[in-house]
């Protein structure tokens, strides 16, 4: 379990906080989705869960351990794998195994089990037919699943993604969702996804919405999308379905608000012919 309680941060003395005063449970095994517009504070929130970031005020909790005392760090950071936003920075092997194997053997695990932990994580983000092609030559989408395996190979239980699909086009977009959608219902990781792409927050278990620095929604999607002209007002999307779902709510056509994805949408829509 992850806990933000009442955190504060600064980047410098001067203008607001980038953190208002949060406060969040995040539990282990959940999907979460993070959303907000440009600035609302989630890179900053993200970097305070691995101890990139320490809270000016409050405290983190991962599993227990205050991310501001320096002797958890190494725990917290073998706990806790990020992807960030750009592929090409997060490479930095030219043969992709080799590239999954850099984590594992800065943390002094031994020769045999990295590679067996290479081939497992390779196999889980669906590359193993590339594990000994070059990193470069890889589309945008399969180098973040190269960097997500090289996240896995370090064992984490918790993985932070923040915007990892935003370089993406929507068939990128589409597969590393699935990849992390299936780490989190088959493997029990904890994934924690911030996003602007408001059609990945259909998915979650739950979804936090962030504005100027504090959390201003934290709900389940369905509760999150019946509230579309809150959302549209903090800058920020529903997914096509929902407007849909809006536009015939206008029409006098109501749907109920479990319907967020097309097949639901064609469901629910089959008695009324
Ligand atoms: N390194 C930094 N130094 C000073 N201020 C910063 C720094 N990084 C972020 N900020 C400021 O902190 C606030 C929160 O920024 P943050 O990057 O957490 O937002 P975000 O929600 O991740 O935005 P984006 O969608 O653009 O990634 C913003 O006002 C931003 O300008
Ligand atoms: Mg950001």
């Amino acid at each position: 379990m992850i806990e933000f309680k009442g955190v504060r941060f600064r980047y410098d003395n001067e203008g607001p906080e980038a953190l208002q005063g949060v406060d969040l449970e995040i539990p282990d095994g959940i999907f979460l989705v993070v959303a907000g517009h440009n600035g609302s504070g989630k890179s900053t929130l993200s970097k305070h869960i691995n101890g990139l970031l320490l809270p000016t005020e409050g405290q983190v909790l991962v599993n227990g351990l205050d991310t501001r005392d320096e002797n958890n760090l190494l725990s917290i950071r073998q706990q806790v794998g990020m992807v960030f936003q750009n592929p090409d920075n997060q490479l930095v092997t030219t043969i992709v195994e080799e590239d999954v194997a850099f984590g594992p053997e800065n943390l002094g695990v031994p020769s045999p089990e990295i590679r067996v932990r290479v081939d497992e994580a390779l196999k889980k983000v669906g590359m193993t037919a590339y594990a000994e092609s070059a990193a470069h030559r890889l589309s945008g989408g399969q180098k973040q699943r190269i960097a997500i395996a090289g996240m896995l190979a370090m064992e984490p239980k918790i993985l932070v993604l923040d915007e990892a699909t935003a370089m993406l086009d929507p068939k990128g977009r589409e597969e590393l969702l699935q990849t992390v959608y299936e780490l989190n219902r088959k493997n029990g990781m904890t994934v924690i996804m911030i996003t602007q792409y408001m059609e990945e927050a259909v998915m979650a278990d739950r979804v936090v919405v962030m504005n100027g620095g504090q959390i201003v929604m934290d709900d389940v999607p369905q509760a999150i999308f019946s509230r579309g002209d809150e959302l549209r007002a903090l800058g920020l999307d529903v997914p096509e379905i929902v407007r849909i779902r809006e536009d015939l709510q206008k029409a006098g056509v109501s749907l109920p608000l479990t319907v967020l994805t097309d097949s639901q949408l064609a469901e629910a829509l089959c008695p009324l012919f």
